[in-house]
């Protein structure tokens, strides 16, 4: 089974170098046409360079279309530009992957206010402008594939990095609420944790562990999930070759009689309440609530 994207429009944020760039050039060799948005900045966000232009380059000599743009995620009104730029030459936005993202690693006790909101305003605010600037359209064609980058720092943690943690979990509770309202206009919404060596891991990795990590072998996950055929509310993780999904779960709710539910009460049930047993992944925040009537029905109260 080939994966083909022939007569899609695609808009890659952050194209201008290491996994973006990546996926750019593998959704233009087949077939895409694609626009290359990166402000060209470096880790931290400041200044700006023609990096996506250098990428639209590649994909010209490799006989592929493609656009250089060079618009900030977190300006909406520049994301909109964007999206009427590429509808009007291409008729249409069809994919959009959200890679655009800065560093500001410090421990909280160290990060100021400022690095906290800049990082959480080019990745969250930054993703959620992009889609925004493309859910109309995608919503009238009946047809959208939206890609958000976690990464593991949002789902596990990581010391240091509380605004981009912060951010990144974001990402991931932004899709499970996209996911729900584009489906009966066939938008299909997934999130990707991705390892790579790039720029922005260049100092954590080891030479060797640069190479094996290296963005090509997170394009077939990236790409993937924004193929037709794709999952929708998918997390998956990939890096190195290996490829895994995760999930938000939770285990079966204990439900306390009338007389424990006190502190004391909950306090003594906690192991119960802890246990990673019999976990299950709601697929949407009313399971939640099922969940604990179907508790209270088993205990019988109701
Ligand atoms: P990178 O630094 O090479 O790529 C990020 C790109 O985003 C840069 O080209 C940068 O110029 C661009 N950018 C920054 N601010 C922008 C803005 N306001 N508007 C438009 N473009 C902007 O780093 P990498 O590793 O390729 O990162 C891509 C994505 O993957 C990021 O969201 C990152 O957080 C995420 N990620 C990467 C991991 C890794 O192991 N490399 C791990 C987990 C997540």
């Amino acid at each position: 089974m080939s994966i083909d994207f022939t007569d899609k429009v695609a808009i890659v944020t952050g194209a201008g170098g290491g996994l973006g760039r990546a996926y750019a050039l593998e959704l233009a060799r087949r077939g895409a046409k694609v626009v290359v948005n990166d402000l060209g900045g470096a880790r931290d966000g400041t200044g700006a360079s023609d990096a996506a232009a250098q990428v639209v380059q590649e994909i010209e000599a490799a006989g592929g279309e493609a656009m250089a743009n060079g618009a900030s995620v977190t300006e909406y009104e520049q994301m909109e530009a964007m999206v009427a730029e590429a509808k009007d030459r291409w008729g249409g936005v069809h994919i959009l992957i959200n890679n655009a993202g800065v560093l500001r690693d410090k421990s909280f006790a160290k990060m100021t206010p400022q690095d906290f909101e800049f990082v959480v305003r080019v990745h969250l605010l930054g993703s959620a402008y992009a889609t925004k600037a493309c859910w109309e359209t995608m919503r009238e064609q009946s047809y959208g594939r939206i890609l958000m980058t976690s990464s593991s720092t949002g789902l596990f943690g990581n010391f240091g990095q509380a605004n981009y943690g912060a951010a990144k979990l974001g990402l991931a509770g932004l899709t499970k609420t996209l996911y729900l309202e584009g489906a009966k206009n066939n938008i299909k919404v997934n999130t990707l944790a991705p390892v790579a060596g790039t720029r922005m891991t260049e100092d954590l990795f080891p030479e060797q562990a640069f190479k094996l990590f290296s963005p090509e072998n997170v394009v077939p996950a990236a790409l993937y999930l924004v193929s037709e055929d794709a999952p929708t509310n998918a997390i998956v993780g990939a890096g190195a070759g290996g490829y895994h999904s995760a999930w938000v779960v939770m285990n079966d709710a204990v439900f306390l009689p009338e007389g424990e539910r006190t502190v004391e009460g909950f306090a003594a049930h906690w192991d119960r309440i802890s246990a990673q047993e019999n976990l299950h992944a709601p697929q949407s925040g009313a399971e939640q609530s099922g969940a604990i009537l179907k508790a209270m029905q088993a205990a019988g109260a109701a």
